[in-house]
This record gives C-alpha cells, sequence and structure tokens, in this order.
C-alpha cells in the first residue's frame, strides 16, 4: 500500500483513549476458539504502565486511528551468570483495525517501537502470541526477523466460591517484601527472564504476597538471612491482583464451555444443595489474579506447590470478583503437575518469538539460538 498518509503517534490519552478502546474492542487477537478475551476498563495503557519503562504507539490514517502498539523495557536474566543480565524490550497489544490490515500497518507499528527499543539500548525485542495466531506469526516470524524461542503454558484455573479444605501437615506462611525477594535472589536469579528489579515487582501495591509452604514440624522462622537451614522440602509463590488493571470475558468459547457454564450457573441456582463444583459466571467481566514466581526444593515440594495453590484458591474465595487463577509456567516445567488448571481454559503453548536488536557477536547477542538454560522460565506479572 501506499502508506504516505498513515502517522505513527506516541498514545496521548486525551486525543486517544476512547479509539483505542474501541479498536481493542473490535479486534479479536487469534482463532476463533480463544476463550478469554481482555477488558481495559477505560485505561488501555494499564497493562504496561507498571514496567520500569513503557510505550504506547497509535497508527492514524486521517482522523481514523487504525493501529495501536504497546512496549515496555527492562532488565533480566538471559543466561547464567556471569554474563546474564540483558535489556528487555516486550512487544504487546498490536491490533490493526480489520478494515486496514495487510496493508502493511502492523510492520510499521513493531519498526517504530522497535526504534524506541534501539534509542533505549535494547539487547532483545520479544513478543508473545497464540501458536495458532497465523498472522501473528507470520508477522513477527515471517516478516520481521523474529526467532521462535519457547513456549510456556498458560494454566487457568476456576475460583469455586467453596473454600478448599487444606491438609493439616502443611505450614503456610507469608514472607515480608525483603525476606521474598532474599529467597528470589537466591534461588530464582539464574532463571530465563528473572526480573532485575523483583524488588519493584514484590512492593507493587498490587502484589498481594508472596507465601512459603513447608511440611508441619519442620521449623524454619527466619526466612530472610543466609547461612540458615532450609527445610527439606518448600515451596514458594507470589501472587499479583490483575484484576486491579483490567478484566477478563468470555470470548468466542467452545459452545461446550459456554454451555457448561450457563448450566452450571442455572444448577447453582436450582440445586445449591447438590454441592455440584461451583463454575463462576465467565459471561461478565472478571478479575483474576495472577501466580507468579512458583518456586519449590526437595522430593515433597510438588505437594506443597499444590498446596500453596489451593492456598491462594482459598484466598480468592474472599475476593469481590477474582474468578480464576492464571498462571505461566516453562513449556517442559514440572511444575505444571502440580498446579490444578482447567484445560479448556488454558493454553498449553503460548509462543514467545524473539529479536537480537545489536549486531554483536558476543555471547549475550546469541540468545535465539541457545536452548534454554533451565526449564522454569520467570513470568513477568507486569506483562499479563
Ligand atoms: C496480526 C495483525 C496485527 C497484522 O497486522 P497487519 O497490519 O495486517 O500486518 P501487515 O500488513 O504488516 O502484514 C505483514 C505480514 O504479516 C503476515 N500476515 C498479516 N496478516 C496475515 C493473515 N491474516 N494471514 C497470514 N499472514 C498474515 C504476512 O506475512 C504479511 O506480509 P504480506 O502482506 O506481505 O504477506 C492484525 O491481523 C491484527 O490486528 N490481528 C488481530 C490482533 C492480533 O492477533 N494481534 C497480534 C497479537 S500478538
Amino acid at each position: 500500500m501506499g502508506c504516505g498518509e498513515l502517522k505513527i503517534r506516541s498514545y496521548d490519552v486525551q486525543v486517544h483513549r476512547a479509539g483505542v478502546e474501541d479498536l481493542e474492542r473490535r479486534c479479536e487477537v487469534g482463532p476463533t476458539e480463544r476463550v478469554l478475551c481482555i477488558d481495559t476498563m477505560g485505561d488501555p495503557i494499564c497493562r504496561i504502565r507498571n514496567s520500569p519503562m513503557c510505550k504506547m504507539l497509535v497508527a492514524e490514517l486521517g482522523s481514523e486511528l487504525v493501529g495501536v502498539i504497546q512496549g515496555s523495557i527492562k532488565l533480566a536474566t538471559v543466561h547464567k551468570p556471569p554474563k546474564n543480565i540483558a535489556k528487555l524490550g516486550y512487544v504487546l497489544g498490536l491490533r490493526i483495525a480489520p478494515l486496514h490490515r495487510r496493508k502493511g500497518i502492523g510492520s510499521r507499528l513493531v519498526l517504530e517501537l522497535e526504534k524506541w527499543f534501539i534509542a533505549n539500548d535494547v539487547d532483545y525485542a520479544y513478543m508473545a502470541t497464540e501458536k495458532d495466531n497465523e498472522a501473528s506469526v507470520n508477522l513477527f516470524i515471517n516478516k520481521l526477523g523474529y526467532a521462535n524461542f519457547r513456549t510456556p503454558a498458560i494454566l487457568v484455573n476456576p475460583v469455586d466460591h467453596r473454600a478448599l479444605r487444606l491438609s493439616s501437615k502443611t505450614e503456610v506462611a507469608k514472607l515480608k517484601v525483603e525476606e521474598a525477594e532474599f529467597l528470589y535472589r537466591k534461588f530464582m536469579t539464574s532463571t530465563e527472564f528473572f526480573p532485575d528489579d523483583i524488588g519493584n515487582i514484590l512492593r507493587n501495591k498490587l502484589s498481594l504476597g508472596t507465601w512459603v509452604a513447608y511440611p508441619r514440624g519442620e521449623s524454619w522462622d527466619d526466612f530472610g538471612s543466609d547461612g540458615k537451614v532450609l527445610p527439606r522440602s518448600w515451596a514458594m509463590l507470589s501472587v499479583w491482583n490483575s484484576g486491579e488493571l483490567f478484566k477478563l470475558r468470555l470470548g468466542k468459547a467452545p459452545l461446550s464451555c459456554f454451555l457448561y457454564t450457563k448450566s452450571s450457573i442455572l444448577i447453582d441456582k436450582i440445586f445449591p444443595c447438590f454441592k455440584l463444583p461451583a463454575i463462576p459466571d465467565f459471561l461478565s467481566p472478571f478479575g483474576f489474579y495472577f501466580m507468579y514466581g512458583v518456586h519449590h526444593e526437595g522430593s515433597l515440594s510438588g505437594k506443597l506447590v499444590q498446596h500453596l495453590c489451593q492456598f491462594v484458591h482459598n484466598m480468592a474465595t474472599k475476593s469481590k470478583d477474582c474468578k480464576v487463577i492464571v498462571t505461566e509456567v516453562g513449556g517442559k516445567d514440572i511444575l505444571r503437575l502440580h498446579i490444578p488448571y482447567w484445560k479448556s481454559l488454558s493454553c498449553p503453548e503460548d509462543l514467545w518469538c524473539i529479536k537480537t536488536l545489536k549486531n554483536e557477536e558476543n555471547a549475550i547477542h546469541q540468545l535465539p539460538k541457545a536452548p534454554p538454560t533451565t526449564t522454569s522460565l520467570f513470568v513477568d506479572p507486569r506483562e499479563v
């Protein structure tokens, strides 16, 4: 196309808010069987506003807003120490108005965002997409030179309004932020994509806390200092209240899921005494918790992770609108065996693609070709 009249600008809340929200509503992301959609509740930039640096660009044709893209920048682990930290630029929220697709606007927006990354000394740009979003995969991999990088799994579990019974054999304790930061730096620094500013995440008001679980009877009362003997098995995770930022709602759910939701609401109303697992009402916007920084050590730690997930579930039952608990784990991470989730709501292979933005030959710029250094992956709650 002749893109002569196309203008790319920085997002201005006064001018572009309504247009971006409208575009988001009109754009279906990915394949028709996609289940959950995002509702930004009047704040289209909410998904990136907690990142250390962020930018949103819009594309305009005359007075019409036809495209949008978001990006954020942070420092994170990409290799094993000592040369392990790189500057990463995350690309998200690319949307082009349906009538203006295949005119090169999506590519232009990504390239403009990459310019901002390069101006800020970013080593790699990366993005995540559903594996079967053909348009997005072709755009990033075939057209713009991104490489297929990792395929973590997004696990989604509904919150039943009844609390689960927790095993009395396990102790759960809430950590202070300094204790949590100490443990994360001690045990997860070499995990891929571990954010250098973990303390900022833990201190953010959306972070509800970090908990550890360990077998009852073992003592562990000073989490924050080195030289202490830890229980033989233990697990930890943190919880981020994503529902404070934006809501999810059911999009084009498979018919079976839709019917199950509808009928279970009815069943719950008519036959509460049946005690069927109550399925939340996914038809109206709802909030969710994101579990991040899930780590475990020791032979019993799988059960402890499970226990922590149940603990978080029970916490969620007390929240007004938290209807699902979401987490994302490395594709080959055995954690997925211990984290409860519903297959029909989850995504088994979220495709992460990466591109080197510097033409340097040193090891840190060979990441796209490198195999994972660990099976685990740190998914930053600010990038959900
Ligand atoms: C994905 C999307 C952003 C592409 O935007 P676009 O402006 O149409 O992309 P471009 O015109 O720059 O296309 C560049 C290349 O991407 C690929 N591509 C784009 N749309 C495609 C489609 N529907 N099917 C297959 N390939 C496609 C092609 O390789 C294309 O190059 P070509 O036109 O020379 O063949 C747009 O389809 C969209 O908004 N989709 C809904 C939201 C979404 O899925 N966003 C991505 C989330 S990560």
